[in-house]
């Protein structure tokens, strides 16, 4: 039976507020240590799926019968799995939720969340925090990979 990824509810003082929407400061918070990664899901085919669109499988009627609001794959510099660091995810009424990568390089939020869009999502390993500046506006924008593909934006990394 696979560890479950721990799921930390953080409640992190911001230290200051920020005066509106669009100028949040990820920062603010200050990062968060990295930390040993769990083994990662190995799905029945024998794969992790790390850089796949994890939505093509886990959203409302898809082949995997378990919906994820948010999930993707933190990659290192050189393409490999970043296990053991941290997505954190603020939403429009100052909630935060930390989900640790694992073994993968991979992350997910089941459905039931009650994470509110937009968001604002950010990647930290002490020292480096990597803050996504645009926000997260609509539900099907959780699946970060559909747009970290590797392509023409690069993959989600920390890159220490
Ligand atoms: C091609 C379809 C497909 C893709 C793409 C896919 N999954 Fe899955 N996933 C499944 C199926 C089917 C299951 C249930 C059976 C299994 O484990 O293979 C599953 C189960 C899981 C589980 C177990 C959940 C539980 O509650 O038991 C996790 C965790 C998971 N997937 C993570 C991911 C992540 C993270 C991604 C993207 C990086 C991803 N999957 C991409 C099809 C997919
Ligand atoms: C609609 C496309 C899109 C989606 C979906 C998306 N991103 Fe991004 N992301 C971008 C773009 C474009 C940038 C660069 C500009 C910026 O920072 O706003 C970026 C930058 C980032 C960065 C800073 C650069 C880096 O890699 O360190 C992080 C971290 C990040 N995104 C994390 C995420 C996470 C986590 C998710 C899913 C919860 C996600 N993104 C979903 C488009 C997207």
């Amino acid at each position: 039976m696979r560890a479950f990824v721990a799921i930390a509810a953080v409640l992190a003082a911001a230290g200051c507020k920020s005066g509106g929407a669009g100028d949040v400061d990820a920062g603010a918070v200050g990062c968060i240590e990295r930390n040993p990664p769990e083994p990662a899901h190995v799905h029945t085919d024998g794969m992790t799926h790390a850089g796949l669109e994890c939505f093509t499988c886990h959203q409302p009627g898809g082949a995997a019968g378990i919906v994820f609001e948010f999930a993707g794959t933190v990659f290192t510099r050189d393409n490999g799995p970043e296990g053991g660091v941290h997505i954190r995810i603020r939403d429009s009424l100052d909630r935060i939720r930390v989900e640790q990568t694992d073994d993968a390089g991979n992350f997910y939020v089941r459905a039931g969340s009650g994470l509110a869009f937009p968001v604002f999502v950010d990647v930290s390993a002490c020292p480096t925090t990597e803050r996504m500046n645009a926000m997260l506006t609509s539900p099907s924008q959780g699946n970060c990979n559909m747009c970290h593909d590797g392509g023409v934006l690069g993959r989600i990394s920390i890159n220490p």
